[in-house]
Order: C-alpha cells, then sequence, then structure tokens
C-alpha cells in the first residue's frame, strides 16, 4: 500500500485523546483511512453496516468507477474484453493478472477441457433432489458436494490445491449447471464434448439430447460467452465477500464458492435477472406497453414494495457498462433468430426510456444494471428464467476463486471478524421458569 502525505486526526470531543489515521493511496480510486488501531487505541470500533464506507481489503483484480460507469479487470475496459477476448482468456486475466499469449491460452483451454466431467457418483448425489428444486439450491449443494469428490484439492493453504481446485471449478460449472437443468425437466445428462468451446460446450450440454445433435450458433455462443465475460468478476460485491469472509476460516475452496453461490441467489443480487424477466413478464401480462405509467406510479409508492428490478446499484451511480454491452447483445440474438418484434423487449426498451426521464430515478441515479437485458438474451437462447441465476454463479466463479487466492496469498490476511454496537439487554440473572413473567 502506497502511503499518502496527508493524514486523518480523529478527535473526541469528550477530552479523549486525538488520533491520528493513516492513509493510503490505490492506483486509482478513493484513497483508504486506516483505522486497524482504532480499537486498541481508542476503544471504539467504527459502525458501518453494509459497508458504505469500507474498504474490506486491498484488490488488485477489478476496479470499478460507479459515476463515470466504468469497470476495469486488470486494468482493462469490460468492452475492450467483451469484444476482443473470449471468456477463457478473461478467466486466465482474472486468475494470473495478464491477458494470455497463444501459448498460454491453448495451454489453459487445454487444462479446463480436460476437468469438465464430473465424477460419475454426483449424479446420484443430484438424484437426491425433487425434480422441481430451484437450480440454486441444487447449484449450492453440488458445489458443496465437490469438497466430498475431490479429496486431493481442499487444502486452501496449499498453492497447487488452490490451483486445481480453481481450474476444476471453472471447468465443471458448466456440466453442473447443465446437469441440474436437464434433471428438472427429466431429460438424459450430456457429457461434455471436448473439440468444443468453453461455451458451445456449455450450450451442448443444455441443448442437445441423445436422440438429436445440438448445432451450436455462432451468434448464440458469442452471446453467452459475452455474459459470462460481463459476469466474471464485479470486486467486492455481497457473494464475493461472502466467499472472502467464509474462505478467511481456511475452509476448502470448495465449501467457499458454495457460499458464493448461496449469497448471489438473493433477489438484490445476482437473482435480479430472474426478478427482472419476471417483472417485465408481469407488466406484459398487466396490459404491456401501455401499462408502464400505472407500473412506475407502483414503483415509486414506498409502500408497495415493488422495486423496477435490473435498475439500480450500490455502485454504479450511472449506466452499468455492462448492460450497455447487454442491450446491444440483445439486439443481435433476436435479430438471428427473427425476434426482433420481441414485445419483451420492446417493453424493456419503453420502460428504460420512461423510468431514465423519470424524476424520481433521476434523482437517485438510477440506472439499468446488468441485469435488465441478460434475461431478455438468455429467454430469447431458451434458457428458463428459473437457470438465469444460476448460470451467473458459473461465470462469477473465476471472480470468486481469483478473490479467494488473492486474499489466502496476502500476507495481511486475517480471519474475517467484524465486531458489533451491541444494544441488547445487560447482564442479568436467569429465574427459575415458574417466577418467568
Ligand atoms: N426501484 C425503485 N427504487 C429503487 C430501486 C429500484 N430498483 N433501487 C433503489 N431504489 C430507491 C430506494 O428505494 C431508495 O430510495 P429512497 O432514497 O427514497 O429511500 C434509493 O433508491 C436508494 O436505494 P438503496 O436501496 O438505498 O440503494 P442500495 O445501494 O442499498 O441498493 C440495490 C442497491 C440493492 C441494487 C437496489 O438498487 C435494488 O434493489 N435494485 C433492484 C434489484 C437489482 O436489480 N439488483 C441487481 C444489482 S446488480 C447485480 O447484482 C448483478
Amino acid at each position: 500500500m502506497i502511503p499518502s502525505d496527508v493524514k486523518a486526526t480523529l478527535s473526541f470531543s469528550d477530552g479523549s485523546p486525538s488520533m491520528e489515521l493513516p492513509i493510503y493511496k490505490g492506483t486509482i480510486g478513493p484513497d483508504v483511512v486506516d483505522i486497524r488501531k482504532l480499537y486498541a487505541q481508542t476503544g471504539r470500533f467504527t459502525y458501518d453496516p453494509g459497508f458504505l464506507s469500507t474498504a474490506a481489503c486491498q484488490s488488485n483484480i477489478t476496479y470499478i468507477d460507479g459515476d463515470k460507469g466504468e469497470l476495469l479487470y486488470r486494468g482493462y475496459p469490460i468492452e475492450q474484453l467483451a469484444t476482443n477476448c473470449d471468456f477463457l482468456e478473461t478467466c486466465y486475466l482474472l486468475l494470473y493478472g495478464e491477458l494470455p499469449n497463444p501459448q498460454q491460452k491453448g495451454d489453459f483451454v487445454k487444462l479446463v477441457t480436460r476437468h469438465t466431467m464430473v465424477n460419475e457418483q454426483m449424479q446420484f448425489f443430484l438424484r437426491g433432489f425433487r425434480r422441481d428444486a430451484h437450480p440454486m439450491a441444487v447449484m449450492t449443494g453440488l458445489v458443496g458436494a465437490l469438497s466430498a469428490f475431490y479429496h486431493d484439492s481442499t487444502d486452501i493453504n496449499n498453492p497447487q490445491h488452490r490451483e486445481i481446485s480453481a481450474i476444476r471449478l471453472i471447468a465443471k460449472m458448466p456440466t453442473l449447471v447443465a446437469m441440474a437443468y436437464k434433471y428438472g425437466v427429466g431429460q438424459p445428462y450430456i457429457y461434455p464434448k471436448n473439440d468444443l468451446s468453453y461455451s458451445a460446450n456449455f450450450m451442448r450440454m443444455m441443448f442437445a439430447t441423445p436422440c438429436e445433435e445440438y448445432e451450436p450458433n455462432d451468434v448464440l455462443v458469442r452471446a453467452i460467452d459475452r455474459i459470462f465475460i460481463l459476469h466474471a468478476d464485479h470486486e467486492q460485491n455481497a457473494s464475493t465477500s461472502t466467499v472472502r469472509l467464509c474462505g478467511s476460516s481456511g475452509t476448502n475452496p470448495f465449501a467457499a464458492i458454495a457460499a458464493g453461490v448461496a449469497c448471489l441467489w438473493g433477489p438484490a443480487h445476482g437473482g435480479a435477472n430472474e426478478a427482472a424477466l419476471n417483472m417485465l413478464e408481469d407488466v406484459q401480462r398487466m396490459g404491456g406497453v401501455e401499462k408502464i405509467g400505472e407500473f412506475i406510479k407502483q414503483v415509486k409508492d414506498k409502500n408497495s414494495g415493488i422495486k423496477l428490478m435490473g435498475f439500480g446499484h450500490r455502485v454504479y451511480k450511472n449506466y452499468d457498462p455492462r448492460a450497455k454491452l447487454m442491450r446491444e447483445t440483445c439486439h443481435e440474438v433476436l435479430d438471428a433468430l427473427g425476434k426482433t418484434n420481441d414485445p419483451i423487449l420492446k417493453l424493456a426498451m419503453e420502460l428504460e426510456k420512461i423510468a431514465l426521464e423519470d424524476e424520481y430515478f433521476v434523482a437517485r441515479k438510477l440506472y439499468p444494471n446488468v441485469d435488465f437485458y441478460s434475461g431478455i438474451v438468455q429467454r430469447a437462447i431458451g434458457i428458463p428464467v428459473s437457470l438465469f441465476t444460476a448460470i451467473f454463479a458459473l461465470a462469477r466463479t473465476v471472480g470468486w476463486i481469483a478473490q479467494l487466492n488473492e486474499m489466502i496469498g496476502d500476507p495481511e490476511y486475517k480471519i474475517g471478524r467484524p465486531r458489533q454496537l451491541y444494544n441488547g439487554a445487560a447482564k442479568r440473572d436467569v429465574k427459575p421458569i415458574g417466577q418467568r413473567a
């Protein structure tokens, strides 16, 4: 960390001695005030629920400028990566810090491809679930269960174990997501086919059957690959922080990633793509474009509990750069499928236009996030809505692993242990049951 010449001074109105706090500079982005000695020197904690002003770690992986609407992986703008690279190149970049040269890419693709099959026993584990289980319930279980199948890569403190578990997770997630899907629809699992690209292989495992081969369509494969790139990492979001916190106890990488999957499921996070599409379908059922005004009115009414899903972001106070790319992909996919008159796309575009002009959304800096369009793309490809968040988990796995490995390699890493402001009862004595009110 680079110390700044500026120092912060914390003073107290009760006459307690003031304290000087060091400030550190990053490459770009806000400086941080180092409060690590605060408790030892003052007996006070800081209070910041939701981490509105707290940097919980230092990281070299992803940078977001929420005001500008900028997202960089290892310094590279997301727009350039989404246009010039494929998902496995992006994985290499996130894991190792640099884009691969042709030789490195070839070796990495080969390595990942050779790990795409899962232990045959996993299908019996999967069979324990109800067929109508939510894919994210299944994925949380399957990813957690990997630690029971791959004992030779569970020591988080061993760099070789971390390396092989990273490759295994990236390689096996598409297989597991496709298995969860096939199980739900009652079709046989399709084994990975190693002469296909990562994304084409995923689509074949989803859509081929033993009686009919699936011919991957280049535009759709590229769209899925782009969805993976755009979701690959997003610095210290809720699921990534969950993975870091979980992994900080020294648990195995599969268990830590399973915790990330569980966190991602929530509708305020990865579950928003599913929620956004369900919302668009609800508005369509209500009467479509004609009913947008009425729907926006409900969203603005705090008592309705209705949010414009796919809008708003803790960090972006501008258009999410991923949403712009997703919007572009959305048009390409619907063109390729001859679905340019898709009523849900029309509705989404109209809703976006109205929301971007409405004072409520303008004043709160609420813009479309990546989930607003990704659901339309996935639905057009034939992916069921309930699988959207599992696909997000597939893509985010590399980010979770890169962040987890970075944390374990950081000499300043400690078990995560937040503190609290206790507001409960002061010490009191237990009364015998007959004397309790
Ligand atoms: N629709 C309507 N109002 C909203 C929305 C929305 N989507 N998002 C925020 N607001 C309002 C809040 O009610 C609040 O209004 P107030 O100041 O009058 O009380 C104000 O905007 C600020 O919102 P907060 O909830 O304080 O913002 P926060 O940073 O905590 O939340 C979040 C961000 C959770 C993403 C929120 O915008 C949201 O719930 N959006 C919808 C869900 C969604 O799309 N999530 C995906 C996030 S991206 C991702 O995970 C890939």
